[in-house]
């Protein structure tokens, strides 16, 4: 190579697209401790990156998330090392007689228990869907260590003896009222409950689960299938590990919550849709059977904290109104915390809310008293009972008929 040729190198494009993405690695690097190989290759492709192909709460994303559980927990954690190493000396050394480097270390030790469950459900996603084998990670996002921990607090709100005061709070209302439903009808009730989440209501119901995330039925899935859940209370969780507030003691931080209390299983009296609520079709009228999604209306739908987390309730509210068959009921419990996700189209009080269901058909039950009163219910959402926080809604139970 010729002195020319070598400076035409140096003062080009060609030498500063080479080093670019170095830079970018080299100071990557500096910030944040480990690479995964998706990750490197990422940064590599600068410029011909692919972009995420599927929604937020697809199956790809979700198992995705799941199986980067462990990665993402450690990554977090060697932030809170580093953190913690650029205390001052004095500071450093009253952190290490109150053991938190221990407890640092005990983080670590329960991060790889808990990742035995995330990876257990990512294993089994594997298997049920075989399409996962070949899906491109760049294309199904970055994975989301967020969902995953919401998705896994659900096992202790709706499969754990821990979460049964929370959960009596709430299905109470909704079950009481059914079972005043004569004996010899209850049997043929088609009950639909949408945005089911890890689905004991709908269990306890036994009827149709219908849920659009699969960071929640992945995860139901693993309780449902008997290649990874077979006895009551198998596996442990360490739900509250990883945030350190409002925690009385290390040992309420840490502590260990079985699941799930009772080992729940699909039948032809309780099914799961996977699948966007806003999509289900209304039934008709002559279809028997197995398939239930499509039979002629659903006599009940039953919505607990469902309804706010839609950018557009008015058409969730027609929705159920379609589902359901002439003279059945909505069954509703929860609050209207508009999702902070989007820019919802409306953001209604209750008092709004109520009337919108008259304008679209529904006729509210106006009892002051009794099983089908509107009442406020007092509750929590996966909330840490030994916190020293407490986050209550004061959501709102209420009934409502479709016109015959
Ligand atoms: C706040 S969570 C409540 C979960 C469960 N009902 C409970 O009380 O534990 C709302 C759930 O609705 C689901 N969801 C939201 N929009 C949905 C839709 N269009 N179709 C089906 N599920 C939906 C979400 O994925 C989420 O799991």
């Amino acid at each position: 190579m010729s002195f020319s040729d070598l400076r035409f190198i140096i003062a080009s494009d060609v030498l500063l697209a080479c080093l670019f993405p170095l830079a970018i690695l080299f100071l990557g690097y500096k910030h944040v401790p480990s690479f995964s190989f998706s990750e490197l290759k990422d940064l590599l492709l600068l410029g011909r990156r692919k972009t995420r192909q599927y929604g937020h709460f697809s199956l790809e994303r979700a198992h995705e998330s799941y199986a980067q559980y462990a990665r993402l927990a450690e990554q977090e954690l060697s932030l809170m090392r580093k953190s913690y190493s650029t205390l001052g000396r004095a500071n450093k050394n009253i952190g290490y007689r109150i053991g938190y480097p221990r407890k640092l270390d005990r983080l670590k030790d329960v991060t790889d228990l808990n990742a035995t469950i995330p990876d257990g459900i990512a294993e089994l996603a594997l298997e049920e869907f075989p399409s996962l084998k070949t899906k491109d990670p760049v294309a199904a996002g970055s994975a989301d260590l967020g969902r995953v921990r919401e998705s896994l607090k659900h096992f202790v709100r709706d499969w754990s003896e821990e979460g049964a005061a929370e959960r009596t709070r709430i299905f109470a209302p909704i079950l009481d009222l059914l079972r005043g439903v004569e004996a010899q009808e209850r049997g043929g009730l088609r009950v639909l409950v949408p945005g089911c989440g890890l689905g004991r209501l709908a269990w306890e119901i036994s009827q149709l689960a219908n849920e659009l995330s699969f960071f929640m039925t992945l995860s139901l899935r693993f309780l449902l299938s008997p290649k990874t859940t077979t006895v009551p209370n198998e596996h442990i969780l360490r739900p509250y590990a990883h945030w350190f507030s409002h925690q009385r003691t290390n040992g309420s931080l840490f502590r260990g919550i079985s699941f799930p209390d009772d080992v729940p299983r699909l039948s032809s009296t309780f099914r799961l849709v996977e699948e966007d609520f806003m999509k289900l079709k209304p039934s008709s009228s002559n279809a028997q059977g197995e398939d239930r999604t499509y039979l002629s209306g659903y006599d009940y739908v039953v919505t607990l904290f469902f309804i706010d987390t839609s950018l557009d309730v008015l058409s969730t509210i027609s929705h159920i109104h379609t589902l359901l068959r002439p003279g059945g009921t909505w069954i509703n419990l929860g609050p209207l915390l508009w999702t902070g996700g989007a820019q919802a189209k409306v953001e209604l009080s209750l008092e709004e809310v109520l009337q919108a269901a008259e304008e679209i058909g529904f006729v509210i039950d106006r009892s002051k008293e009794g099983l089908m009163a509107q009442r406020t219910v007092e509750c929590e959402y996966t909330g840490d009972r030994n916190a020293m926080m407490r986050w209550i809604y004061k959501a709102e139970f209420w009934v409502a008929r479709k016109s015959k």
